[in-house]
């Protein structure tokens, strides 16, 4: 059981890490390489996500004091943070990729992936400092 809850905890913090340290840097980057990192983020926000139900159910299961209440406002900031990003930088990815888009159209889609990567990062520091903060509540 133990094992078991090592190797989760491992997954979901190294896919968080990605999930979030590639928002952070589109973020900044305006958007750019955006449309090569939107699956792999969207890959690893299913496995965070995944991952943290399997903690939550496994360690925190019938609780909800202060340490849960934290996980939730963190694990609600990261659900908007996914929709976000799947929602406005998905369709913004998509106008890139079907190729019939113009210079006004590219710088477009790119202003809106990195809005919504600013939005998901913003959100996802809330979540990072909530997941950490948890334990100590
Ligand atoms: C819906 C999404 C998420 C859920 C349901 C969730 C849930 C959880 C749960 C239940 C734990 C275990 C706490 C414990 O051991 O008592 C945890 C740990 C952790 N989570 Fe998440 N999480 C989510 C997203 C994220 C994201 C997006 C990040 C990073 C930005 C993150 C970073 C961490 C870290 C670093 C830990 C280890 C904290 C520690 O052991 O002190 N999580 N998460």
């Amino acid at each position: 059981m133990q094992i078991q809850l090592i190797i989760t905890l491992s997954l979901h913090v190294l896919s968080s890490v990605f999930w979030a340290g590639s928002s952070f840097t589109l973020a900044r980057t305006g958007g750019a390489g955006g449309e090569q990192l939107f699956r792999p983020q969207m890959v690893a926000a299913v496995v965070t996500i995944l991952t943290g139900a399997y903690l939550g159910h496994s360690v925190h299961a019938g609780m909800f004091g202060t340490a849960e209440q934290i996980l939730a406002v963190g694990a609600l900031a990261a659900l908007v943070a996914a929709g976000v990003q799947g929602a406005i930088g998905g369709r913004a990815v998509r106008s890139l990729r079907n190729g019939k888009a113009d210079e006004a159209d590219e710088a477009d889609a790119r202003s809106r992936i990195a809005t919504a990567q600013r939005v998901a990062a913003l959100l996802l520091a809330v979540t990072a400092v909530c997941m950490g903060a948890a334990r100590y509540a």
